[in-house]
């Protein structure tokens, strides 16, 4: 693969007199969208997405920054980051484009991606939908241009510095955050422990309801940071419906169902063969290997732990070798 870096910025259109959207174009990509679906069109091939489904990846490969590794928007587009730099993608990791040799990638510097990724998503995202929503709680992205939802679109996820409620963290001290309790988790005890350090130990101890702010989340599929020890980050999320991308990890990654159900969708990381389902009740605890594509199905609105390894260059030893894919070999 290439890897030379298209650093130039995209371009975009007027609004299309029948429809009111504008389109884009990044290197040789090119980008529009009717009533019904986005079309991504690149040398070899056109690829249609329905705009629902292609808007909710967006937004999460938007606010993630990417993300780690491979976002895959369905079987055959998506990125892949190089943390700096990042790769989009038109069946590169579909074994039956390869096979007919009509895979095409190209590698952008990662802020014009970025800054491109985010105009599409401003403009072609309507008043009443947000992509973060579950379907249950927002309107649709269907139909000819209608205002826009840049409050939805612009929604920052939380990223404390700190253990929650330390000195230092961010605003998720005030749990409630003017967010209401979710409808699906009006049982969820409200109640804040107490804390009683020993002096000289204020500044150290903490202690939060992390059941009370997950059930306040007003997103889906958009972990928060709650805590980051070294390079270890505690990542709760609220699940409703499909996780919109499939995830290709770039190193392990360890999910603790903290309520209700998700299953999972695994598959090979290179091809998207079918791997494995993983249906995870409260309580459970798995790994996603280094080598896999992932994709949960909650099917009500459930709490998910996840637990990313953030050290600087892992990417490399696993892509390498020389760590195994698996946390652990029996
Ligand atoms: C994941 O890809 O591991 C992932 C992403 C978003 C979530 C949960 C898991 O909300
Ligand atoms: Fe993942």
């Amino acid at each position: 693969m290439s890897t030379t870096i298209n650093n130039n910025a995209h371009t975009e259109t007027s609004p299309d007199p029948d429809n009111g959207y504008r389109k884009y174009s990044i290197g040789r990509f090119d980008f529009e969208r009717d009533e019904y679906f986005a079309r991504i069109k690149c040398p070899t091939g056109t690829h249609v997405v329905d705009i629902e489904n292609f808007l909710r990846s967006m937004m999460r490969d938007v606010a993630w920054g990417f993300f780690y590794g491979w976002v895959n928007f369905d079987e055959v587009i998506g990125t892949v980051n190089h943390y700096g730099s990042v790769d989009l993608y038109m069946g590169t990791y579909n074994n039956a484009y390869r096979e007919a040799g009509t895979n095409y990638e190209e590698r952008f510097d990662s802020q014009n991606l970025l800054a491109c990724f985010k105009s599409i998503l401003k403009d072609w995202t309507n008043e009443g939908f947000d992509p973060f929503a579950a379907p249950l709680e927002t309107g649709t992205a269907r139909g000819p241009k209608n205002g826009n939802n840049d409050a939805a679109v612009d929604f920052q996820r939380e990223l404390a510095d700190r253990f929650v409620t330390l000195p230092g963290d961010s605003e998720m001290r005030t749990n409630e955050r003017g967010f209401p309790v979710n409808r699906q988790f009006s049982d969820v005890d409200q109640e804040e422990p107490e804390v009683h350090p020993e002096p000289g130990f204020e500044g150290e101890i903490a202690s939060f309801n992390l059941f009370k702010y997950l059930s306040r989340s007003p997103v889906t599929w958009n972990p928060s940071i709650v805590s980051i020890v070294k390079n270890s980050a505690y990542c709760p999320t609220s699940e409703e419906h499909i996780l919109p991308i499939d995830h290709g990890n770039d190193r392990v990654e360890w999910f603790i169902q903290l309520s209700d159900e998700i299953s999972w969708r695994v598959g090979d990381k290179d091809s998207g063969a079918p791997r494995a389902v993983v249906t995870m009740k409260a309580g459970d605890v798995s790994c996603m290997p280094a080598d896999i594509r992932h994709k949960g199905f909650s099917p009500k609105r459930s709490m998910l732990l996840v637990w990313e390894n953030l050290t600087p260059g892992l990417e490399l030893r696993y892509s390498s070798g020389e760590l195994p894919p698996v946390p652990a070999e029996f």
